[in-house]
């Protein structure tokens, strides 16, 4: 297993385990590969690739991507059983770097389902770490709805979990019910308190359900976690999990108060975003944080007018670093002069002052019109200009 310094990340992508899980964004054999393709090549450090013991389907893409794999870690989920942790295995297993990812539901909710008392669940997370241990040096597990888990019952049972052999302890927020205080709290105090936890790696894994998976994530790696369980796009069921992209770009461009670095090439993020929509079918939405159509877009005035002068008036990334060639400057209504006269420009028109004032009335008139000028409207426009002037 890698080991890596204090302040590295590990990024976990779960796009195709959790991820596909959101209702209607199944992927074809052939997709699930091209997707953990691109993972891997922009460096994410593991892969979830699937639940093995889901279908037959699942459990060939789990074995063709941990055969393709070049660098990343394979990981295949599994429950708490013998079977679905042998089929894991056998999935996995082909990988040069293999990883088990077993869990079981720890709240008093989820112990209810199948009617296990706590110390009955203890010795079954007891038992199944110990098998995916023996099969495999690379364990990870996880009590879902650990948010809503009575502290004793969390530590207890990620004492156990540690004491049998697993090497990572993730710690999910299974339904979006934390806040960044109390995520970055409860990973502190696990990491203190349990015995055993300094000889692991804590993993955060958030849902967004109240839209705060990403702020929640970074504040777990405040208060030690070194593995973020995220998604591209924030697929996910309900509202879905982690961005992957606003945490590996939140960590790049605020080093300064969060000095972590992650093995993510961020210019990889525009393209595996959009082929994610894609094959998904979930759109990415326009004003989606970073690799939304709107994340690099400016339609005001005064927005692209500072836009001209010097791009970090409004925007925090360069558009380079996340994938894209240039900022958009829309052309609409709320456009200025400026944005204008550098548009025609692009477009081949050169335009003196007193020319520029009549275009911007015609432009004007336009945009009240119509949502968003495109080149084409505005070549239309300058030709009937020409004709008419
Ligand atoms: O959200 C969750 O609890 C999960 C677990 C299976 C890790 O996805
Ligand atoms: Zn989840």
């Amino acid at each position: 297993m890698t080991t890596f310094p204090d302040n590295r990340v590990v990024i976990f992508d779960t796009t195709l385990r959790d991820g596909e899980q959101s209702p209607g964004a199944t992927m074809t054999h052939a997709e699930k590969l091209e997707i953990a393709a691109m993972l891997d090549d922009m460096g994410v450090d593991v892969i979830e690739a699937g639940f093995p013991i889901a279908s037959d389907g699942d459990f060939a893409a789990v074995s063709e991507i941990a055969k393709n794999a070049q660098t990343a870690t394979i990981c295949g989920l599994a429950r708490a059983n013998f079977k679905d942790i042998d089929r894991c295995w056998e999935a996995v297993k082909h990988a040069k770097s293999p990883r088990i990812h077993t869990f079981i539901g720890t709240s008093p909710l989820h112990r209810a389902i199948p009617n296990l008392t706590r110390d009955e669940m203890a010795d079954k997370i007891h038992e199944t770490v110990t098998h995916a241990r023996n099969l495999c040096d690379n364990v990870q597990w996880s009590p879902m709805d650990a948010t809503r888990t009575e502290w004793d019952y969390l530590a207890r049972t990620v004492e156990i979990a540690i004491r049998a052999g697993a090497t990572t302890i993730n710690i999910p927020d299974t339904v979006g019910y934390t806040a960044p205080n109390e995520s970055a709290e409860l990973i502190r105090r696990l990491i203190a308190e349990v015995p055993g936890a300094e000889d692991v790696i804590f993993a955060t894994h958030c849902h967004n359900d109240l839209g705060m998976a990403t702020a929640n994530s970074l504040a777990a790696v405040e208060g030690g976690a070194r593995q973020i369980e995220c998604t591209i796009n924030g697929l996910g069921e309900r509202a879905g999990n982690t961005a992957l992209e606003e945490v590996v770009m939140a960590l790049k461009v605020r080093h300064d108060i969060m000095p972590f670095t992650t093995g993510v090439d961020s210019r990889k993020l525009m393209a595996i975003s959009r082929r994610v929509a894609s094959v998904s079918g979930f759109a990415v939405q326009f004003n989606k944080a970073i690799v939304g159509k709107n994340a690099f877009a400016h339609e005001s005035g005064i927005h692209q007018d500072g836009m001209l002068k010097n791009a970090e008036t409004f925007e925090i990334m360069r558009p380079e670093d996340v994938g894209l060639t240039e900022t958009s400057l829309v052309m609409g209504k709320h456009s200025g002069r400026a944005a204008l006269k550098s548009k025609l420009a692009e477009l081949g028109y050169e335009v003196e002052a007193n020319q520029l004032a009549d275009v911007f009335v015609r432009f004007k008139t336009l945009a009240d019109q119509k949502k968003e000028i495109f080149d084409d409207d505005l070549i239309a426009l300058m030709q009937d200009e020409e004709r008419s002037g």
